[in-house]
């Protein structure tokens, strides 16, 4: 995403302005990101709690066949489960301190980081190879917690939701969610040796998913979003590692989340048709207000603190990077643009969303390929996975 985006949205167009949607005016302004993470209020203990304001609905219409799409999904996701324990090999022996490093042909340069009066001008291949191994923790740590959003969060579908087939779908999600918070938390423990708490973006964002009321905003925060941007973010990470483990344990997590990106696209795709101009306004605002978190959660702040070095300067320079070192952070929504081109959300309206993401830098997604049907591609059988 681009540095570029300043708030020129104010509530004159009888919208809500950017401060509003975000709790902050100037998206692109450190000082304020720091005040919004400081603002999570994070777990006492071992839990965080928050309330969900949402109806259980039975449905007494148990007639199958209303959605085929769905039922094709729920039926490929009955004969794709597989097991943590028996289908990985975790005999596989890895060394955390060389199994990822965020500098490649995808993503910065060094030399953004360490050039001019940077505090870390000065780093050895020490301080880089721990900065590696603290990378890898803290991104697999923001995996495991998200992975846990997705688990609850799709646990409150099934109670939500007043359509039967995808009450049957949502509980085969449910199982591949717990799947995934077992083999992140797994990988941690025995392979990384350490662990991060939860980024405080990512944190605020999964509360606001949860506790909206309105089921449909858990699917569009949920499936569309946050596991829109997993599948772009676990396909880097798997063409970045050469650490077999790591990537045959994504490469098995990827073939779901497909799954659970087009159960959104599906869903999604035939409520919006009946919603009207103002209802779609507050969607697009949402999804943009999730893309900001997103990209904030992307500055890894922990990581620099854990390594000692100022904050600040440093999440200035991972949101500065000159435009062609941005590729990483662009791709990540390489899947979201196209699935909310496909939901109509980009265009709505006045193309509120198209502008906006025209601003942070990644509408050149918006022809790429959605997700409603990619899932057979990603399947475990299929030899040629797609990035
Ligand atoms: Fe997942
Ligand atoms: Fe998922």
């Amino acid at each position: 995403m681009t540095d570029q985006y300043t708030s020129d949205n104010d509530a004159d167009d009888g919208y809500t302005a950017d401060a509003a949607i975000l709790g902050r005016d100037g998206v692109s302004d450190i000082d304020l990101i720091c005040e919004a993470a400081a603002e999570y209020a994070g777990s006492s203990g071992d839990e965080h709690s928050v309330v969900d304001n949402a109806e259980a609905i039975f449905t007494w219409n148990y007639e199958k066949g209303e959605r085929p799409r769905l039922e094709r999904l729920y039926e490929k996701a009955k004969t794709s489960q597989w097991n943590a324990e028996i289908d990985l090999d975790w005999s596989i022996e890895v060394d955390p301190m060389t199994a990822f490093s965020i500098f490649s042909e995808l993503g910065p340069e060094r030399s953004s980081f360490t050039d001019g009066d940077s505090p870390i001008k000065n780093w050895g291949d020490k301080e880089w190879s721990e900065f590696s191994y603290e990378s890898l923790s803290w991104r697999l740590s923001q995996f495991l917690h998200g992975e846990q959003g997705a688990l609850l969060c799709t646990a409150k579908i099934v109670e939500t939701v007043p359509w039967y087939d995808a009450k049957l779908y949502a509980s085969t999600q449910v199982v591949d969610e717990a799947r995934h918070v077992e083999v992140f938390a797994k990988y941690l423990d025995t392979k990384v040796g350490s662990s991060y708490p939860i980024n405080p973006h990512l944190g605020l964002l999964l509360d606001d998913i949860i506790s909206d009321s309105r089921w449909d905003m858990t699917y569009l925060g949920m499936q569309i979003m946050v596991e829109g941007l997993a599948l772009a973010a676990f396909g880097f990470m798997r063409q970045m590692t050469e650490e077999p483990l790591l990537k045959e344990l994504l490469r098995y997590v990827m073939s779901d989340e497909a799954r659970h990106v087009a159960f959104g696209v599906l869903s999604l795709q035939e409520f919006y048709q009946d919603l009207n101009q103002a209802e779609i306004r507050e969607r697009q605002e949402f999804t943009f207000e999730a893309a900001v978190r997103m990209r904030d959660r992307f500055l890894q702040q922990e990581v620099w603190e854990r390594m000692g070095v100022p904050q600040k300067p440093m999440m200035e320079r991972a949101l500065n990077l000159p435009e062609e070192q941005k590729i990483f952070q662009q791709m990540l929504f390489s899947k979201i643009v196209p699935n909310c081109k496909k939901l109509g959300l980009l265009d709505a309206g006045d193309g509120w969303l198209r502008d906006r993401f025209t601003d942070i830098g990644v509408i050149q997604f918006e022809d790429y390929v959605d997700t409603a049907d990619e899932f057979e591609d990603f399947s475990i059988e299929n030899t040629e996975v797609p990035a």
